[in-house]
């Protein structure tokens, strides 16, 4: 059968974004024997890590435990939480293969049922990378995720930056779901009533990624904050 993909055929309400966002959509994702990504650190929590002193860490929507793997080694007590039952079954397998088995913790968390992942305040460090969130959600979600660094603590977002759509470099998945600083900026700003937060970083550097027809340049939002108390 004829598929088409064009924009305007696609179901891209709100409601629609959100079976994107559920345990069944992911588990399928995930339930392939493969990786689905690289198993690597990301690179932008690499560069916001390396001035931190290690302490605890909570890695919201950790997908296979890139992330999580790299920040036990050095020297996180990690917590790795996500929708996916399986993506969290391999986090644990590669915790054990790497040697880290003891410094990570895993735990369900469904950013739409309860927007908060863990107890209020309890993280020295809080890193989402690249959960992308119905713009209605985005509030609610990132507040309740900001909501379990401890004072003093940072929270670290990374994202995909919108202006990937128009370069090539990725499909829109739909509309505002991928989000530029001034988003984070604006929901955990001055206005936050659970601030006040000091911007240590807030960037849209690109880096190369490989694909089929070469390498191409993509963009990515880094947002760094910091809980004053
Ligand atoms: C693009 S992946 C990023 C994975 C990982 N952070 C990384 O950078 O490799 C998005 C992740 O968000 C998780 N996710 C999707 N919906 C979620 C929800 N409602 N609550 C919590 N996590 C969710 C998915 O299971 C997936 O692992």
């Amino acid at each position: 059968m004829h598929r088409h993909h064009h924009d305007h055929e696609h179901d891209t309400s709100p409601e629609a974004l959100r079976e994107a966002l559920s345990a069944a959509f992911w588990d399928e994702r995930y339930g392939g024997s493969d990786r689905v990504w690289s198993g690597r650190p990301n690179q932008r929590l690499v560069e916001q890590v390396a001035d931190l002193t290690p302490g605890t860490a909570l890695d919201v929507a950790c997908g296979e435990g890139g992330d999580a793997v790299w920040l036990a080694k050095q020297g996180w007590k990690v917590t790795a939480v996500d929708v996916s039952e399986v993506a969290l079954a391999k986090v644990a397998a590669h915790a054990e293969d790497e040697g880290v088995g003891d410094r990570i913790k895993i735990g369900f968390y469904d950013a739409l049922a309860d927007p908060r992942p863990a107890g209020r305040h309890t993280f020295d460090l809080v890193t989402v990378s690249f959960l992308h969130v119905p713009q209605p959600d985005f509030a609610d979600i990132y507040r309740g995720i900001a909501d379990a660094v401890a004072p003093g603590g940072r929270l670290l977002v990374t994202a995909h930056h919108p202006e990937d759509v128009t370069t090539g470099a990725r499909h829109d998945h739909g509309p505002g779901l991928m989000f530029e600083p001034d988003r984070v900026l604006a929901t955990l700003g001055a206005d936050d009533p659970d601030g006040p937060w000091e911007v240590e970083a807030a960037a849209t550097p690109t880096r190369e990624q490989a694909t089929e027809d070469g390498p191409l340049a993509v963009r990515d939002t880094v947002v760094r904050l910091r809980r004053i108390r």
